[in-house]
């Protein structure tokens, strides 16, 4: 096993914690349950299927996580189901905003519907949970943390998930703006982006196995692989725990340099073998003496 596929964190590193994972039944939301919960955390888990937060529960930990039934799109059921962590566990200090709903699509195909279920799960949901934990975060007087699961094209932009693409640069602009806002009440907000980390959810909806001949994901990404759930798991326990208590307002890009290669306009060079190199250079070398 190599150093990134274990835990990174000491044990214990977050026993003072109670965090709420949106979408933890599934997915990096459950690789990032199950660190958090080996840390000492005690986790909330919520989706809208019972039987996947029961089955991720009963996998990881019976004892320290509690399944919360809870459609982020509504801000009733969010206030009820905080209630309810507060309840069972005393206390909530920590939000991990990590549902999502995504598909691909030429946006002239998008109908207003289409577009709306990917924003209000997104946007709206991670504002209904963020803006409950905060206000009980500053009413109690506790200084919680929030970490948003966001995409590097937050920050881009992408053809083809334009919903999601708006959506993501929305909770990213939450992120910045809080994370001035409410330091005043002792809160931190952060954000990861990651690049591809394979899970079924995503998969399905954005890169079917039909179309894997036409994209080779390793082939973009400068470090030829994609993600390992520990990996994300890692960054995510380091920014929620208090190691990580100077950083605030951050989106950390976990990608393997994904995004970066279609930046500039020399990236593509790697294809040029070293013998066109040296003919290369000795025509930009003479070119270089004429002018
Ligand atoms: C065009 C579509 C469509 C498609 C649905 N619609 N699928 N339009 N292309 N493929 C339209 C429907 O026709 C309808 O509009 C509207 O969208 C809502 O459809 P529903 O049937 O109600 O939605 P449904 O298909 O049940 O749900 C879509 C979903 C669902 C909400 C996105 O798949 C979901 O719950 N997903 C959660 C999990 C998920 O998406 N995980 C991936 C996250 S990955 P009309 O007008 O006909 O009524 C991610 C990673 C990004 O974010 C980065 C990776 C590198
Ligand atoms: P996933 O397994 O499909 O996770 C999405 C989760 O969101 C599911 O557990 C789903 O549970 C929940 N969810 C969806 N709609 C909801 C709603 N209305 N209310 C409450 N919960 C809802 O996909 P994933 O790949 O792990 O994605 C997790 C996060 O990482 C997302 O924010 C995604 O954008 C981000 N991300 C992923 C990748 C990647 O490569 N995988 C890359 C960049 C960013 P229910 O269906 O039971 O509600």
């Amino acid at each position: 096993m190599n150093l990134h596929q274990k835990s990174m964190l000491k044990a214990g590193s977050l026993s003072n914690k109670v965090i709420w994972v949106t979408g933890g039944g599934t997915g990096l939301g459950k690789s990032m349950v199950k660190s958090f919960v080996e840390l000492g955390a005690q986790v909330a888990i919520s989706g809208r299927r019972i039987d996947k937060l029961i089955e991720t529960q009963q996998e990881i930990s019976k004892d320290h996580i509690l399944p919360v039934v809870c459609d982020v799109r509504e801000s009733g059921q969010v206030e009820s189901s905080l209630n309810q962590i507060v309840d069972h566990f005393g206390r909530c200090n920590g939000l991990v905003n990590n549902a999502a709903g995504n598909f691909i699509s030429p946006t002239e195909r998008l109908s207003h519907r289409a577009f709306d279920i990917i924003l209000d799960i997104v946007l709206k949901g991670s504002k209904n949970c963020t803006l409950s934990c905060g206000k009980y975060w500053i009413n109690n007087q506790i200084p919680g943390h929030v970490l948003n699961i966001v995409t590097t094209y937050a920050s881009t932009g992408s053809g083809f998930v334009v919903p999601s693409a708006m959506a993501k640069a929305g909770v990213l602009a939450m992120t910045r703006s809080l994370a001035v806002e409410w330091a005043k009440y002792g809160q931190r907000h952060n954000a990861i982006a990651p690049g591809p980390f394979p899970t079924k959810g995503a998969w399905d909806r954005l890169f079917p196995k039909e179309m894997s001949d036409k994209i080779n994901l390793e082939s973009r990404i400068p470090l030829k692989r994609m993600g390992e759930h520990q990996e994300l798991a890692n960054l995510a326990s380091y920014l929620m725990s208090d190691y990580s208590a100077y950083v605030n307002g951050e989106v950390i890009t976990i990608d393997g340099g994904e995004w970066l290669q279609g930046a500039g306009q020399f990236n593509q060079m790697d294809a040029i073998s070293s013998e066109e190199w040296d003919m290369l250079e000795k025509v930009i070398r003479s070119n270089q003496k004429k002018s």
